[in-house]
C-alpha cells in the first residue's frame, strides 16, 4: 500500500477508489446526487457536481428518511490541536449546505480531550484554548444558532453519559482491530470511540455524518452496536482531504505553516505563502511553458480552485484548457487563487468577529443548544444487556 489513511494520520497520494474497497464503503452515485438535487430543490453545491464528497454509507436511506417525512439530523466534529486552516473548515461549509437545505438539527463535537491525550505537548489548558478559537472559526461559518450545538467534551461532560452504554457494547478486541491500539495506547483514548460515537444517539432519528474519510473507522464501531442499543445505524458523507500547498500527497497540517492556509492568515501572508510553496505541473522556463503547455492535473493551485474556489464550471474548463496549451502562465494561476483566498478569507474573518457574542463561553447560544444543556440521558439507553 503506497498511502495510509487512518484517524491519526494521512499519507501518500491517497488513492479514493481503493478507500472505498478497503473501507467497505459505497461510491457516491450520480444517481444519489441528482436525488440531492431534486429533494434540495437547489442547484447542486459545487463539493457535489465535482465529488469532494466521493463515498458514503446509507446516505441513500438518510434521503429516503428525509422524503418519507422520518427526518435526519446532521453531526460532525473537531479535534482542537491548533489553528485551524481552509482544508479543516471546507466540510462544515458542505455541513452548513445540508443543515440549510433539509433544515435539520447539527451536532459538532470539539474533541479536546481526544487531542489532550493523544498530544503528548499537549495540556488542558492548550486545547481548551484552541477548541475556543476553532469554535469561533466553525460558528463563523454561519449554522442556524437556533438548530445548531457546538460542544467541547471536557465541558459537556454529558456526553460521558452517552458513552457509558456504547463502551459496554465494544470489546477492546473490536476496537484493537479497527483503531490499531497497542500495550503501550493510553487508557483515556481506548475509551475515546465510545465518546465520538455518542454524538449518533443524540436523537431517535438516522445521523448523517459529513467529514473527510479517515473519521469512518468510528462509525464502523458505532454501526456495529447501534441497532442492539435501540437506534439506527448512522449514515455518513466521506470527503476527501485537501491537499496541502506543496504538493498532492498528504494533507494539510497545522503542524506545518508551510502547507497550509490557516483561517486567521492576513492577505499578505496568503500571497507569500501561494507565492512561495504552492506547487504547480508548470514548465521549467516560460518559452517551454509556452511550447509545452503546463499540466493542471499535477498542479495544486488548480486542485484548489476545482475543490472549492473556482464554482463557476465553465471558466475551471477554460483554465484547464488554457495551461495544457501553453496560454496560461503559473504565475496568473497563483495571483488568481490568491485572490480568491483572500477574499473568502476576508468574509470569513468577518463573520467569525461577529460570532464571539454567539460564542458563549464555548456554546452556540441557540434553541438547540440550551435543550441539550437541560438534556438527560434517553430512557431506552439506561436498558440493560
Ligand atoms: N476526531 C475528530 C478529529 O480529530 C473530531 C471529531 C469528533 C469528528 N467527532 C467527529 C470529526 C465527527 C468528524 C465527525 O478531528
Amino acid at each position: 500500500m503506497d498511502f495510509v489513511v487512518t484517524p491519526w494520520e494521512v499519507e501518500g497520494l491517497v488513492d479514493y477508489e481503493k478507500l472505498i474497497k478497503e473501507f467497505g464503503t459505497k461510491p457516491l452515485t450520480p444517481e444519489l446526487i441528482e436525488k440531492t438535487k431534486e429533494l434540495t430543490k437547489s442547484e447542486l453545491p459545487l463539493f457535489l457536481r465535482r465529488k469532494f464528497f466521493f463515498s458514503h454509507r446509507d446516505y441513500d436511506l438518510v434521503l429516503k428518511d428525509y422524503e418519507e417525512g422520518r427526518g435526519f439530523f446532521l453531526y460532525t466534529g473537531r479535534g482542537p490541536s491548533g489553528p485551524m486552516h481552509i482544508g479543516h473548515i471546507i466540510p462544515f461549509y458542505m455541513t452548513r449546505w445540508f443543515q440549510e437545505k433539509f433544515g435539520v438539527n447539527l451536532y459538532i463535537q470539539i474533541t479536546d480531550d481526544e487531542k489532550f491525550i493523544i498530544k503528548p505537548e499537549m495540556g488542558l489548558n492548550d486545547t481548551r484554548r484552541w477548541a475556543y478559537e476553532n469554535i469561533l472559526d466553525i460558528a463563523a461559518v454561519g449554522f442556524d444558532p437556533d438548530r445548531t450545538f457546538i460542544f467541547q467534551n471536557s465541558e459537556y461532560t454529558k456526553i460521558y453519559e452517552m458513552a457509558i452504554p456504547v463502551s459496554k457494547k465494544v470489546t477492546f478486541s473490536t476496537a484493537r482491530a479497527v483503531f490499531g491500539f497497542t500495550e503501550s495506547s493510553k487508557i483515556g483514548i481506548i475509551f475515546f470511540p465510545a465518546i465520538q460515537a455518542a454524538p449518533t444517539f443524540f436523537e431517535k432519528k438516522r445521523c448523517l455524518i459529513p467529514a473527510a474519510i479517515d473519521q469512518d473507522p468510528y462509525w464502523r464501531i458505532q454501526r456495529d452496536i447501534a441497532e442492539s442499543l435501540g437506534y439506527y445505524k448512522t449514515a455518513a458523507i466521506h470527503g476527501k482531504f485537501f491537499p496541502p500547498l506543496t504538493g498532492l500527497t498528504g494533507k494539510m497540517s497545522a503542524s506545518m505553516p508551510e502547507t497550509a492556509i490557516y483561517l486567521t492568515d492576513e492577505p499578505e501572508i496568503v500571497r507569500r505563502k501561494i507565492w512561495k510553496f504552492a506547487l504547480t505541473g508548470g514548465q521549467a522556463t516560460v518559452e517551454e511553458q509556452r511550447e509545452k503547455g503546463g499540466n493542471p492535473d499535477k498542479c495544486v493551485v488548480f486542485k484548489w480552485l476545482e475543490m472549492f474556489f473556482e464554482p463557476d464550471d465553465e471558466k475551471l474548463v477554460q483554465r484547464y484548457e488554457d495551461c495544457r496549451a501553453g496560454r496560461l502562465l503559473c504565475g496568473e494561476c497563483k495571483n488568481y487563487l490568491i485572490e480568491k483566498v483572500q477574499a473568502f478569507l476576508r468574509e470569513h474573518q468577518e463573520r467569525r468577529k461577529q460570532a464571539e457574542p454567539l460564542v458563549k463561553k464555548v456554546k452556540y447560544t441557540g434553541k438547540l443548544a440550551r435543550e441539550m444543556w437541560e438534556r438527560s440521558i434517553p430512557e431506552e439507553l439506561k436498558e440493560g444487556s
